[in-house]
């Protein structure tokens, strides 16, 4: 594949770069993405019969059980090359930061160590009611879990649809897009608010936006440069281009 020098010069000469991703990282691990047809996770179910405050209180027993689903899935993968080379990236620039919308945890698998996840993360559980942290109560036949220290529901660690997202992820997520000199926009549809609107707040603060996704997106319009195929392949792919002397792997 050959890439635009310009494009390549932009990567060496960084100081800090932002990696915004989606679930289209971690689908060459073998985790479905969400809207894809047939095959997305939302494909067989409505979210917000599932990823709402109100499902869970509708239907905890459903949801916990969807999102057990999910995790078990979620054990046997491994990070891709996309996300080995999303971390491979700190070996060769100052400043990586990821932001991901990802709730499994690969990033940080893969060695990335600036992570920002602002859908939560599915490995990490907290108490519905008193909002604790932790593990469930030694009751485990409960479906969901009880909190050790209040006895209400515990909940997936996720953000769900008409939740906020964290509030301290979200300011860092901002400052990032604000001042890294290039912001990666990898496999995502980029059609969930807030966290949509970093590509174009980046574009618009004069960062460079790269956009890597094998279909058109809506971001496509305004960034500076758009590489279409799997970013298990164009990361990887970039990384050599970019950065020749530098060995496989480092
Ligand atoms: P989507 O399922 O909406 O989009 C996945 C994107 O990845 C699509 O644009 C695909 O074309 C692209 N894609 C697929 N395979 C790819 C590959 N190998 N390499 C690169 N790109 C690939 O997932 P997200 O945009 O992540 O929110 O969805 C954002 C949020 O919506 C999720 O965090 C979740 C969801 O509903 C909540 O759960 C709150």
């Amino acid at each position: 594949m050959r890439f635009d020098p310009d494009l390549l010069d932009k990567l060496r000469g960084a100081h800090h770069i932002a990696v915004f991703t989606g679930a289209g990282v971690s689908a060459e691990s073998g985790i479905p993405t969400f809207r894809e047809a047939q095959t997305g996770l939302w494909a067989n179910f409505r979210a917000e019969d599932l990823a709402t405050p109100e499902a869970f209180r509708r239907d905890p027993f459903t949801v916990w059980k969807w999102y057990e689903w999910r995790r078990d899935l979620m054990r046997e993968v491994r990070p891709n090359p996309a996300h080995l080379a999303i971390a491979a990236l700190e070996q060769r620039v100052p400043h990586v930061t990821v932001i991901t919308q990802n709730v499994d945890g690969l990033h940080h698998s893969a060695g990335s160590t600036d992570v920002i996840e602002l859908h939560g993360n599915i490995w990490n559980n907290f108490c519905f009611h008193c909002r604790q942290p932790g593990e469930p109560a030694a009751s485990a036949s409960d479906v969901p879990p009880r909190c050790a220290h209040c006895g209400g529901m515990v909940r997936p660690g996720v953000v769900w649809f008409g939740e906020s997202l964290p509030a301290p992820a979200w300011h860092r997520a901002a400052e990032v897009s604000e001042h890294a000199d290039v912001f990666f926009c990898i496999g995502t549809s980029s059609l969930v608010e807030p966290a949509a609107s970093l590509p174009r707040y980046a574009q618009s603060c004069g960062r460079t936006v790269i956009q890597i996704n094998p279909e058109a997106t809506l971001h496509d319009g305004f960034a500076r440069h758009v590489l279409r195929g799997k970013a298990g392949h164009i990361v990887p792919e970039l990384l050599r281009a970019a950065w020749p002397e530098q060995r496989e792997g480092a």
